[in-house]
């Protein structure tokens, strides 16, 4: 068999050269339907033979501008440089130990820049997982370890996995939850600030919300019941959802008057993602935990849960961990992921990206009414469809759109509690005329809307 070339060589193009899907991703599909549990989607009915930077390249040889990272993991781009070779190299000198058998420099090493990334200058530590939920459930575990309470309050339009934990803490019932309970109890959940959706609209959204949330934590739940308080600082399947400015702070202070752990989870928003190292900086705000995974390590499977020194050494030793959890492959993958960060300053590039997309989405929302709102920040973008003139999502338009975007060669993803908002991730690597060739095929999505 000849030699496939890498990733990182593909060329930054968009082409679509067979139907889509392709007649090899066809075959595909029928064996993935014999194979594979019905339960296990796919957004795009195309194969992945090989990404890297901006593209992501199929088995037909279609090549997709890619503007949705594998749910905001790439941000490096696809088979990134410094990610393959540490990774590469770590491969050659072991794969696995089990940390709790024989620990490795490089987790201690991730643990070292989680402390040095994350906001505060408080003493810090880190213990490291494989997936999301797992990390929000150990934060969880750590929250009620440390203050020696149950209950967990969470938000409207939230996600925070798929575990049965973090089933019971996302809001959303399809695809998530639907016939798989029951869910965890001690999990309450309460309004968050969604300004294009407030009941009394944008302005004095942020302070309602706060109230209604707080008036039902302290009436419904009891503060003093409250281990932690876990919401998204930029809710991501929810919809892109920026809390109205005011709201965050007003829950942190609550949550620290009342001796509440407060938990941003950062799993989709973080490294680098919105233009700073963590969404949840924008405000100021100083999280006593936050959760990351996803961006952390260009693609390999980790995740990890940081906090202040003393909330997270309150678990008891051998509380806290699991066989694979900051596997040595994935330590080195993500200290290649950081790297590339710092070196090419990806923070720049998102705000960069937010640039672009923002101005050219705006001008598309004055021209078709179907777009409600465009919202996010950074390389974390996304317009909600509505009926024009209404606030009525309109998920069939979105599903037509994201439609017309595959088949012309463009990778989108959608979202939201109502279905209804396609979401733009792209790799914060993407050169600026494939993002804009992305965004011309976006809009000429829109105008086939009619
Ligand atoms: C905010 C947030 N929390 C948790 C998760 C769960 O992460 P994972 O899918 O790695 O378990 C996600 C995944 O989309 C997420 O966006």
């Amino acid at each position: 068999m000849s030699e496939m070339p890498k990733g990182s060589a593909l060329p930054q193009e968009r082409r679509v050269v067979t139907a889509i899907p392709g007649p090899k991703s066809q075959e595909l599909a029928a064996r993935k339907q014999a194979a594979v549990a019905a339960g296990v989607g796919a957004v795009m009915p195309v194969f992945a033979a090989r990404a890297g930077g901006g593209v992501l390249e199929d088995v037909d040889g279609n090549s997709f501008i890619d503007l949705g990272s594998g749910i905001a993991v790439t941000s490096v781009g696809n088979s990134a440089e410094a990610v393959v070779r540490r990774a590469a190299a770590q491969l050659e000198l072991f794969t696995h130990t089990c940390v709790m058998v024989t620990p490795y420099e490089g987790y201690v090493e991730v643990c070292e820049e989680l402390a040095r990334l994350t906001p505060g200058d408080h003493a810090k530590r880190s213990a490291l997982f494989n997936s999301g939920a797992e990390a929000v459930e150990n934060a969880v575990k750590i929250a009620r370890s440390y203050t020696g309470r149950q209950a967990v309050v969470v938000f409207d339009h939230g996600y925070h996995g798929r575990t049965n934990l973090t089933m019971a803490l996302t809001a959303k019932n399809m695809p998530y939850k639907q016939g798989f309970g029951p869910f965890a109890p001690e999990v309450y959940r309460v309004p968050v600030a969604y300004p294009f959706r407030w009941p009394t609209g944008p302005d004095n959204c942020a302070e309602e919300a706060a109230a209604q949330a707080i008036d039902q934590i302290s009436k419904q739940v009891g503060a003093r019941n409250v281990a932690a308080i876990v919401i998204e600082p930029l809710l991501g399947e929810g919809g892109f959802i920026e809390p109205a400015k005011g709201f965050l702070p007003r829950i942190a202070e609550f949550a620290r008057d009342n001796g509440i752990v407060f938990v941003a989870d950062e799993i989709q928003s973080g490294f680098c993602r919105t233009g700073q190292w963590f969404a949840c900086e924008d405000e100021g705000i100083v999280p006593d935990l936050i959760t990351t995974a996803k961006g952390i390590a260009g693609g390999l499977p980790l995740a990890a849960v940081t906090g202040r020194a003393e909330i997270m050494d309150a678990v008891h030793s051998g509380g806290l961990g699991g066989t694979y959890g900051g596997n040595p492959v994935a330590c080195a993958a993500a200290l290649g992921a950081i790297e590339t960060m710092r070196e090419l300053d990806l923070n720049a590039k998102a705000r960069r990206i937010e640039e672009i997309m923002k101005p050219r989405l705006e001008k598309m929302a004055q021209q078709h009414g179907v777009i409600g709102e465009v919202r996010g920040r950074g390389a974390m973008i996304a317009v909600e469809l509505v009926k024009p003139g209404t606030k009525e999502p309109d998920p069939e338009a979105t599903a037509a759109v994201a439609r017309h975007c595959h088949q012309a060669g463009v990778l989108v993803l959608t979202t939201g509690t109502y279905g209804n908002v396609v979401r733009f991730l792209p790799p914060l690597v993407i050169g600026e005329d494939l993002l804009n060739e992305g965004l011309d095929v976006v809009e000429e999505a829109l105008a086939s809307l009619g």
